[in-house]
């Protein structure tokens, strides 16, 4: 494939993909988003392949319509993982420094992380990310960037995530087969907690709650840091499956009413207005109230969310002895009133939709939607980090948009 600029991000979902194409802008040089698109995927199932042949078609269709639309060949894909295979550890690496001049260089830093890989990982798993979470120089704590800096004995700490092989490897047969080159395979909630969160939140303590059909992704991050995240195999679509089955609707008729008229909080019922239901005999219809949708919806999604809260009290942060903020994303966290919830059951401080940082990228409005946030992240994230080193992991320190200033730099000088 001839060498492009065009970038993009891919989010495998859950029955669907969904693709970003970002392209750097000489001008601003900033990263700008020229397309996005999402394709139906009846291959996949809560983000793993269970059909080969489907996936590459949806694949093929997506990604060329995005070469078609913006008339070049992909020059970088970066793709976001998921599912409840995907599992994080935490990992320390050391690395000695035996030059006579002592100076921290990347390469040490590499070699460190390196050496934080060096650990037993189940049968059949891999690594798909290492998170640098700090260094220690001569057992001093707390450094972000220790390039520069003097010392004999460098620690790191690191985010492991690994994830089930055949999965990975399925996925990227699906991908490979119509002709695409993986440039980067990412757990696709990292880059997108990582775009949605402040440096302030980050520090503070915050819960990144990514709300998709098939799953629910946790993200917590506590003094700047990762500490814990997880992939829940329970997601939105759950909910429209309890109202096809209540209100005896064709599914994609309750899938349409819940997006439109559903909400998970009584505060959130402006108007108990009456709708009119398509029964499954394809011809009837029926009146139902909204406030009948939110006695279906409102328990379902406080079970969800109490799986959560299993989850992230097993990371041992647990939500209620910490003062975290709550930052939700995806398409399940359009429904009214779901901050609310969020607070009562989880126990957060405060709860916000989170979206992609305007300051990352330059897009129309209509990408910087909760649909689009994890694959716009794949382009911003995967882009800074893809001249660093071939091992899928992050650089730490300085902020995103100094990060991706300095990758373009490189790039284009
Ligand atoms: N406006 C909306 N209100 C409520 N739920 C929505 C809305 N839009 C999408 N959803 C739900 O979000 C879920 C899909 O989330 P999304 O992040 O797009 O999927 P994926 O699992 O592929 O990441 C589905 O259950 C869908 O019905
Ligand atoms: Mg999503």
């Amino acid at each position: 494939m001839a060498k492009t600029n065009l970038i993009v991000g891919l989010d495998v979902g859950s029955g669907k993909m969904t693709a970003i194409a970002a392209a750097h802008d000489a001008d601003t040089n900033t990263l700008k988003v020229l397309t996005g698109r999402s394709a139906l995927c009846r291959g996949l199932k809560g983000g793993m392949v269970s059909d080969i042949r489907e996936t590459s078609t949806a694949v093929s269709a997506l990604l060329g319509s995005i070469e078609r639309e913006c008339s070049q060949n992909i020059g970088q894909l970066f793709v976001g993982v998921r599912g409840a295979h995907l599992a994080s550890f935490s990992s320390h690496g050391t690395y000695n420094i035996s030059r006579p001049d002592k100076e921290i260089v990347q390469e040490d830093m590499a070699l460190a992380i390196e050496n934080a890989k060096a650990v037993p990982i189940k049968n059949d798993n891999e690594i798909v990310s290492v998170i640098p979470q700090g260094y220690a120089v001569d057992k001093q704590t707390g450094i972000n960037n220790p390039e520069g800096m003097e010392g004999s004995l460098l620690e790191v700490d690191v985010q492991i995530i690994t994830g089930a092989t055949t999965h990975l490897n399925n996925l990227a047969k699906a991908i490979q087969r119509p002709g695409y080159r993986i440039d980067g395979t990412f757990y696709g909630l990292i880059p997108l907690a990582e775009s949605v969160l402040t440096a302030d939140e980050k520090e503070n303590g915050a819960m990144v709650l990514d709300f998709g059909g098939e799953t629910i992704s946790v993200a917590i991050y506590i003094g700047g840091i990762l500490r814990f995240s997880c992939d829940i195999s329970y997601g939105c679509d759950i909910l429209t499956s309890d109202l096809s089955r209540v209100l005896r609707t064709p599914r994609k008729a309750a899938k349409e009413i819940k997006e439109k008229y559903g909400v998970v909080h009584p505060d959130f019922l402006k108007q108990d207005i009456e709708i009119s239901v398509p029964l499954l005999d394809g011809s009837s219809t029926r009146p139902v109230k909204t406030s009948e949708l939110l006695n279906c919806i409102q328990p379902r999604m406080e079970e969800l969310l109490e799986k959560v809260e299993y989850y992230a009290s097993m990371s041992g942060y647990k939500t209620k002895n910490l003062p975290l903020v709550g930052v939700i994303t995806g398409g399940g966290s359009i429904m009214p009133g779901l901050p609310t919830l969020c607070m009562n059951v989880l126990g957060l401080k405060e709860v916000r939709r989170g979206y992609v940082q305007r300051d990352l990228i330059t897009s129309d409005e209509e990408y910087f939607s909760p649909l689009y946030s994890t694959a716009m992240a794949l382009t911003i994230y995967s882009s800074d980090g893809a001249n660093l080193d071939d091992m899928g992991s992050y650089e730490q320190g300085g902020s995103m948009a100094d990060k991706i200033t300095k990758f373009f730099k490189g790039l284009f000088g």
